[in-house]
């Protein structure tokens, strides 16, 4: 059931998941964040736990990973598929009591946030409670999500503004969280925090079979799952879909969503040096 509340949701999402996942950018952004051997790291809204597992081996020697989904399917795809020592995966909401997960040395979050428009900063704070002193939590998301395109026929612009909008409104999806994640760690009392941004989709010219696969899933799944009416198109979603295709496949189209990295480390308790225990009574 807590699978439904997911707007991605459909038979296709993991194969989804992994066909968009590049290692090289994983690996960057994770030795950005200060990921380093050794460590022991939560990758929470996992999915699949192909990211899990390209962290599982920057961490070793000696390293541990635990990946966490409320996806049943996906955990299970994770499970069969990486089975290394030091690796494990568990079938739980975000919003639940993970303390029994331990303490960690990294927290990583990418793309949930997204998902979760009206608990974002409720989830960053509860996270922030698995770290170690001196942790470091990495946020990652996308900012503008499916908004930035030209040059779009007005009917579709008009459409694909109202899906947003309306999947803000009804679907606790949220197609700004990339730009939310630096004041969540600065409210927090985060240290060291660091902000970095690249495109994350940069589409122009023929359109490549990971973006297509990608996006055709995106529009579609997010379209059927999300209850929009749309009216522009006298209520037929495929007369939307066909022609957001259209103008997608077209080599003019020119698409870009910025992805918007996030670290930062959580304080070490005060140390105060002139502090001093007052004596037992003799
Ligand atoms: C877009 S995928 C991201 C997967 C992975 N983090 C990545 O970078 O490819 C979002 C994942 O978050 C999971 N998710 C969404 N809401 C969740 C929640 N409340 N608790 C746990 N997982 C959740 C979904 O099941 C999905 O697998």
């Amino acid at each position: 059931m807590k699978q439904a509340e997911y707007l991605m949701e459909n038979e296709a999402e993991a194969d989804r998941l992994e066909i968009k996942t590049r290692r090289s950018v994983v690996e960057r952004h994770a030795r950005w964040a200060g990921l380093l051997p050794g460590m022991r790291v939560a990758d929470i809204g996992c999915g699949p736990g192909m990211t899990t597992h390209i962290l599982q081996q920057m961490v070793q020697p000696g390293g541990q990973t635990v990946g966490v989904d409320f996806s049943g399917i996906r955990i299970a795809r994770a499970k069969s598929r990486y089975r290394e020592s030091g690796i494990s995966f568990y079938c739980m909401d975000v919003h639940d009591d993970l303390s029994m997960l331990g303490t960690f040395d990294m927290v990583w979050v990418r793309f949930l946030l997204e998902y979760q428009r009206s608990r974002s900063f409720e989830i960053v704070r509860r996270l922030e409670r698995l770290l170690r002193p001196g942790g470091i939590l990495c946020l990652i998301d996308l900012d503008q999500n499916c908004l930035n395109h030209y040059d779009v026929p007005p009917r579709l612009a008009r459409t694909l503004y109202g899906l947003m909008d309306h999947l803000a409104r009804h679907n606790d999806f949220d197609p700004e969280a990339g730009r939310k994640l630096y004041t969540y760690l600065y409210d927090l009392g985060f240290e060291n925090i660091d902000v970095h941004m690249e495109p994350h989709h940069l589409i122009f010219g023929e359109i490549g079979d990971v973006d297509y696969f990608n996006w055709e899933k995106k529009v579609a799944t997010a379209g059927r799952n999300s209850g929009y009416p749309f009216a522009e198109y006298k209520g037929v979603f495929e007369a939307f879909y066909l022609e957001f295709k259209e103008f997608f496949t077209s080599p003019r189209r020119f698409t870009y969503t910025p992805v918007i990295c996030c670290r930062g480390r959580k304080p070490q308790p005060e140390q105060n040096p002139s502090f001093s225990p007052i004596p037992a009574p003799a």
